[in-house]
């Protein structure tokens, strides 16, 4: 009984999230999906982490230092751009590596806006996932393949609860459902 009322009223509550993120989209400096949002630098992921010719095939993960041992994915840090880019003027778009050294000068952080999002009152942790074998294009897209960000991979079911939780019910090897899908195990 008691479960029951608790499921109708996760419905109702979600129901009303959904309307509230129609209307006006996740608070703070974040992309409601609309596609609009200009970064700082038009950084490529594609010249990066690309296997096309002239692409540089880089792991997402040597940028992204901390998916596999923290709740964070990690961005890198502007020395880690200048790392290479005081070497590498870049050959069609000088004038957006021209910005790292003026960040890098500055001691200031890049303000990269951010594009991937859940509620606060819920928990995301990356190691379990890439621990897990899951791969960061299943719930980021073909990542690789993009040019600058600008808007969430249609891939992307974040901003419901049901995405985690139709994941997370999936039979593992063992028959049994992969991931936990106790409340409180997401929020904390
Ligand atoms: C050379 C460093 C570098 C590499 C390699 C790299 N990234 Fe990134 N990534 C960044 C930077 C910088 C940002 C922030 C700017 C932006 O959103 O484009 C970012 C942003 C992202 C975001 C959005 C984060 C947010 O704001 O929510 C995702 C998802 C992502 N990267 C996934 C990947 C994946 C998957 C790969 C491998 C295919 C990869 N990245 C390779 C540097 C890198
Ligand atoms: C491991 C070395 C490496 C790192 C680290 C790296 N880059 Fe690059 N980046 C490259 C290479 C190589 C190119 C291709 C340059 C070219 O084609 O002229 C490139 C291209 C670019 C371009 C396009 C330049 C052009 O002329 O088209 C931008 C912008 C850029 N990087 C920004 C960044 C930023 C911002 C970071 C840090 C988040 C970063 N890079 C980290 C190696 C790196
Ligand atoms: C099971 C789905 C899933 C996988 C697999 C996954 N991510 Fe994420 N990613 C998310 C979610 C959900 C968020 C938003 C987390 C939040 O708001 O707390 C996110 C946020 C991010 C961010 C933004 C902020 C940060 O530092 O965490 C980056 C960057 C990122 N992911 C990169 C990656 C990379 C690189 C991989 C692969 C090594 C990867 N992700 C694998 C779901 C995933
Ligand atoms: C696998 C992770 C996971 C599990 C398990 C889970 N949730 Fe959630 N839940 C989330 C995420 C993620 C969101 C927020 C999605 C977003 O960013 O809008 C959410 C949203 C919600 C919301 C909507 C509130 C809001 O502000 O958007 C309620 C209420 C909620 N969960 C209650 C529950 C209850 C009760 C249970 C157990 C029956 C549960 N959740 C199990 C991940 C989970
Ligand atoms: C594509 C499948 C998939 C998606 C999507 C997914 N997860 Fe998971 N998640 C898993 C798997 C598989 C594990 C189990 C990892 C393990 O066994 O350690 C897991 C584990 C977890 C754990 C640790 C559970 C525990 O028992 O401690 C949390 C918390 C979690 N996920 C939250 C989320 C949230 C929040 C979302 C949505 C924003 C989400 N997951 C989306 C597959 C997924």
């Amino acid at each position: 009984m008691r479960k029951h009322w608790l499921i109708g009223g996760v419905a109702g509550v979600l129901m009303l999230a959904g309307a509230a993120f129609v209307q006006g989209g996740p608070e703070g400096e974040t992309d409601a999906g609309g596609g609009d949002i200009v970064q700082p630098i038009a950084f490529p992921h594609n010249q990066h982490a690309g296997n096309e010719p002239g692409q540089n095939n880089m792991d997402c993960q040597f940028c992204h230092y901390s998916a596999e041992r923290s709740v964070d994915a990690g961005i890198p840090s502007v020395a880690t751009c200048w790392g290479c880019h005081q070497a590498i003027p870049g050959t069609n778009k000088p004038e957006e590596v021209a910005k790292i050294r003026e960040y890098y000068e500055a001691g200031e952080p890049i303000p990269w806006v951010r594009i991937y999002k859940i509620s606060d009152h819920a928990h995301f942790p990356h190691m379990r996932h890439v621990n897990a074998g899951l791969e960061c294009q299943q719930c980021h897209g073909e990542v690789q393949e993009m040019e600058v960000l600008t808007e969430r991979s249609p891939v992307w079911g974040g901003d419901n609860m049901g995405w985690c939780v139709d994941c997370h019910r999936q039979p593992g090897e063992d028959g049994k459902q992969q991931a936990s899908t106790d409340c409180a195990v997401c929020h904390y």
